[in-house]
């Protein structure tokens, strides 16, 4: 089939290319030249892992352009994945999607069904067909599906070609049928239903996770209260088939371009409609104040930051991406900095987007023991594997005070009872094997 697919971020590209993956044949559209000749060089222009590979092993069904009229022409099926970002009341802004829309309508010279993979609140699906179709410059037949997408950075190629499920959101038999085509090499369930019930299982998939981690939370903040152990807390409660185990790592809460938006638009749009959708909101406020935990864990060692020197293991939201959407640092470093902080800081793929932020007040560092040196505290931000198989030891052999606090709790406590340290981290007894007491 020939496609095209508008936006080249996370949900556009990753979806281009696991289609040409799967035998179509893909256009890949963005107004960004750069973005376009490197991408056509076979360079991803994000770091996403495995997509680069697979970009380059399927170049003979790939292509990318700016000239969207030439890529929408003749195409069966035309994806929209451009970005929805929040707007400063929370709600989605819409204005690429309709304008992807808009160029649509000017292009379009045969039958085509225009799926949506953007995450878009309820009932947009509907005014993006009203849009096209009063813009229509030719006499052509249009269908709108809605089509959510499931992936998640840092897996995205995986999750795609191996999706949980592909939701179908039509109004009408004949897209549903092309979509089904469009997947007929994917080894997924197919939920069919209509518009409005597959944006809203976008959005509910996602604030029930956002809720799920919000709530363990909650239970690890308590169990550090009352002397339990989140870990085995959550261990307990996984094995239950009806609650499941993943997605119960306590930490310092949600960040990424994904939970923390979708959030906000579900409930500014329940809002909207007379409706206070209280759960969402409370996963939103809880997730407010977990990202604030490791700095309070922090006054427990030190009264104030000031002067001291201070490492910080992960500037991404998560690992596996070099993306800063919604990072738990982009609040703690300024406060650290504000508080008169030396900030030295590490992280294999992010430093970059990171010196955007902050070019000059950071000192970044290119191995974990150049940031840990001299140290008087150290926090962990994102749990990547370099910090999950650091030794133990060296934060003694390098640290002046070897304090460290863990939002990702990377380490067992039974490895930890053998390193000569202060390790504090989520819903876990605090280690204290230091011979001088700093509390
Ligand atoms: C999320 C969803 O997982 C995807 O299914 C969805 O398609 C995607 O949003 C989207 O809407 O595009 P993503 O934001 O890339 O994907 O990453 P996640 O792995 O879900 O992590 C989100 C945040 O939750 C991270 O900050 C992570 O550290 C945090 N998290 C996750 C926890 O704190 N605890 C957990 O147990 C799991």
């Amino acid at each position: 089939m020939k496609i095209a697919v508008a936006g080249t971020g996370y949900v556009g590209l990753v979806t281009g290319v696991c289609l040409a993956e799967n035998g179509h044949s893909v256009t890949c559209v963005d107004i960004d030249d750069r973005k376009v000749a490197l991408m056509k060089a076979g360079v991803s222009p994000i770091y996403e892992p495995g997509l680069e590979e697979l970009m380059v092993s399927n170049m003979e069904r790939l292509d990318f352009t700016t000239d969207y009229k030439g890529a929408y022409r003749n195409a069966d099926v035309i994806f929209i994945g451009v970005g929805t970002p929040e707007k400063s009341d929370g709600s989605a802004n819409l204005s690429y999607v309709y304008g992807v829309a808009e160029q649509i309508a000017a292009s379009i010279e045969k039958d085509c069904v225009v799926v949506v993979k953007s995450t878009v609140p309820i009932g947009t699906n509907d005014k993006i067909e009203g849009l096209i179709k009063s813009n229509l410059k030719n006499n052509v037949n249009v269908y709108v599906a809605s089509n959510p997408e499931f992936l998640a950075q840092g897996t995205a190629v995986r999750d795609t070609l191996h999706t949980s499920r592909i939701v179908i959101g039509v109004e009408d038999k004949i897209p549903g049928n092309i979509l089904k085509e469009v997947y007929n090499n994917f080894n997924a369930p197919i939920v069919v239903t209509n518009r409005k019930s597959a944006e809203m299982i976008k959005y509910a998939s996602n604030d029930f996770l956002a809720l799920k981690i919000s709530f363990i939370n909650e239970i690890a903040n308590l169990c550090e209260i009352i002397g339990a152990n989140i870990e085995d807390v959550a261990h307990g409660m996984g094995y239950d088939n009806r609650i499941g185990n993943k997605f119960l790592n306590a930490g310092i809460g949600y960040g990424g371009s994904c939970f923390p938006k979708d959030t906000k638009a579900l409930h500014w749009l329940a809002n909207f409609h007379d409706y206070e959708l209280r759960t969402v909101k409370a996963a939103i406020d809880v997730n407010e104040n977990q990202k604030l935990k490791l700095i309070k864990k922090s006054r427990k060692y030190f009264d104030s930051l000031k002067g001291l020197n201070v490492a910080v293991l992960g500037l991404t939201f998560k690992p596996g991406t070099d993306d800063l959407r919604e990072a738990p640092t982009l609040v703690n470093i300024p406060l650290m900095l504000e508080d008169g902080a030396n900030v030295k800081a590490w992280d294999p793929v992010g430093i970059e987007n990171f010196k955007k932020v902050h070019p000059e007040d950071v000192t970044y560092c290119y191995s974990i023991e150049e940031t840990l040196k001299d140290a008087d505290i150290c926090f962990i931000f994102t749990e990547w594997d370099q910090v999950k198989h650091f030794d133990l030891t060296n934060y003694s052999k390098l640290m002046k005070n070897p304090i460290v606090i863990d939002g990702r709790n990377c380490y067992d406590l039974e490895s930890v009872k053998d390193a000569t340290m202060v390790y504090d981290s989520i819903g876990r007894e605090t280690i204290h094997n230091l011979e001088v007491s700093l509390i």
